[in-house]
């Protein structure tokens, strides 16, 4: 009989990766996906603990479960991801019912646990196994990775992919969990890197985003002493047939050099987005977060990448109201995110996450409708910002991979507004190689296709467009990308 799994993926794109792998290992064991999660024989929650808010969405998604596992005891309630590795027996405590905690780097082992508690089921034992077992049985910083299992149904689009080139985090930044949920930092050995991209190309993927929690300090060291750095391991993976577009995330400012420029300003495939998360304008909230450099660091880097690129598309994360931030730090910040000009920035209230330094050091003294107002104020200048920065590609020609039907298109499909075949035509969305998002009208046998649109309209998050049917040149899309 089929087994029914049924997946929810929070957290960041790490996640969706993970999220990805495990349903690849679990249809090898005969599973199919559903979308309905009352007829799923195993749940499973992929949970991301980098706010507080994050956590408490997968403790009510869980608090709602509780009825359906005392109806159907059968039934596997999973909880995998980085919430897993920290809270461990704290999700056992406020979710009894729950049978398998899976920390980030033991997923590899979903298929075999999920069995045991199958096999336990009537007798307790091994589901008491998995619930007494605590950290010996979520061990601990052994991050091994399985990324070659791959199932495309899983992507974003089946033509665009992740590619995991590093694991974990050593930066210690006073706030963050993720150095303790995911790990030490691992670069990942570039043959693999080139086998797995050259599979997912063979699966028709064009586009590859390669994954790092500071992607651009990626480096492996080989046996022999030598060791490859993200400029050379682009330089490789730019040689691989049928990807067309690299992008990589997130940055770490003090890692942006000029070799990694110049890959991204010579290899045409690297889309010169780059997100190089800021966190604060204040040099001295920077230093109490201990991010390891000054605004006047990030300013130079700022300068290097724009002597480096023609048309760079920058995207930052900024933390409002963390420890002893004062509206003088807050207004540098503003300053700072004026200067700067990003496409986009993540801005997010500072959350006091136990086990960090920042939770055990510094008190989380900025009221909360104090992070609130800081929060709407920047966003305010960042959209700003944003639209005034798609201006300029007011009756430009971009090239935009079309990733399906706009989301507007899609609810009035459902509703049963439309019905659309290959050749009707239908709102389509799709993203530039500097990943601003564009809107226009076309048919759904463009979908996975690389297209020029000329754009007539913008706002701050979308550009909207036109297919443009002539001949564009190669080197007129390339300019404004
Ligand atoms: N590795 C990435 C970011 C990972 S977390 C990097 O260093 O750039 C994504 C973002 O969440 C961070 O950039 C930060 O802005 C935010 N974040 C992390 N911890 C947080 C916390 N405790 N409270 C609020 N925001 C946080
Ligand atoms: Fe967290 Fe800092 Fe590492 Fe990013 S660099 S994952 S913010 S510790
Ligand atoms: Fe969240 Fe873990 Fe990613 S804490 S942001 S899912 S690395």
């Amino acid at each position: 009989m089929t087994k029914r799994l049924y997946i929810e993926t929070v957290g960041c794109q790490m996640n969706v990766l993970d999220s990805e792998m495990v349903v690849a290992s679990l249809r090898r064991d005969g599973y199919e996906l559903t979308s309905d999660i009352e007829l799923a024989d195993t749940i499973l929650f992929n949970t991301c603990s980098v706010r507080e808010q994050s956590e408490n969405k997968t403790y009510s998604a869980l608090g709602r479960l509780k009825d359906a596992k005392t109806k159907n005891p059968h039934k596997i309630i999973g909880v995998l991801g980085c919430m897993a590795q920290k809270d461990q027996r704290l999700i056992f405590e406020r979710a009894p019912f729950v049978d398998l905690v899976v920390g980030p780097g033991q997923l590899k082992q979903v298929p075999e646990l999920i069995a045991q508690s199958q096999a336990g089921a009537g007798q307790q034992l091994a589901v008491s196994l998995q619930r007494t077992g605590g950290s010996s049985d979520v061990v601990k910083r052994s991050h091994e990775t399985f990324d070659p299992l791959r199932d495309p149904t899983m992507r974003p689009t089946p033509f665009q992919a992740f590619l995991r080139i590093q694991i974990g985090c050593d930066k210690f930044c006073t706030y963050c969990v993720v150095p303790m949920t995911r790990g030490p930092e691992q670069g990942r050995e570039p043959a693999q890197l080139i086998e797995e991209a050259k599979i997912l190309a063979d699966q028709g993927c064009l586009e590859i985003t390669l994954l790092g929690q500071t992607v651009n300090s990626y480096r492996y060291r080989h046996g022999d002493g030598r060791s490859t750095n993200l400029a050379e391991l682009l330089h490789q993976l730019h040689e691989i047939e049928g990807i067309r577009r690299l992008k990589f995330v997130t940055n770490y400012p003090k890692d942006m050099t000029a070799e990694l420029l110049t890959a991204v300003r010579d290899l045409p495939k690297v889309s010169p987005y780059l997100h190089v998360p800021a966190q604060s304008g204040s040099n001295e909230v920077l230093k109490r977060m201990k991010r390891g450099y000054t605004v006047e660091d990030y300013r130079e880097m700022m300068d290097r990448i724009r002597e480096h690129l023609p048309h760079p598309s920058l995207a930052s994360d900024f933390i409002v109201g963390f420890s002893g931030e004062t509206e003088e730090d807050f207004q540098k910040t503003i300053e700072l995110v004026e200067e700067c000009r990003f496409k986009n920035s993540f801005i997010f209230k500072y959350s006091e996450r136990t086990g960090t330094k920042a939770a055990n050091l510094l008190p989380d003294d900025v009221p909360y409708p104090v992070k609130q107002r800081r929060n709407n104020e920047l966003l305010e200048v960042q959209n700003r910002i944003s639209e005034e920065e798609n201006h300029r590609f007011l009756g430009a020609t971009v090239e935009v991979l079309v990733e399906g039907p706009s989301k507007a298109a899609v609810k009035r499909e459902e509703s049963g507004e439309t019905t659309v075949t290959g050749d009707s035509p239908l709102q389509l969305t799709g993203r530039t190689p500097c990943d601003r998002i564009v809107v226009f009208e076309g048919n759904l046998r463009q979908v996975g296709q690389i297209m020029p649109v000329a754009i007539y309209d913008v706002s701050a998050f979308t550009l909207h467009g036109a297919v443009v049917t002539e001949h564009v040149g190669p080197h007129s899309l390339a300019l404004l990308t």
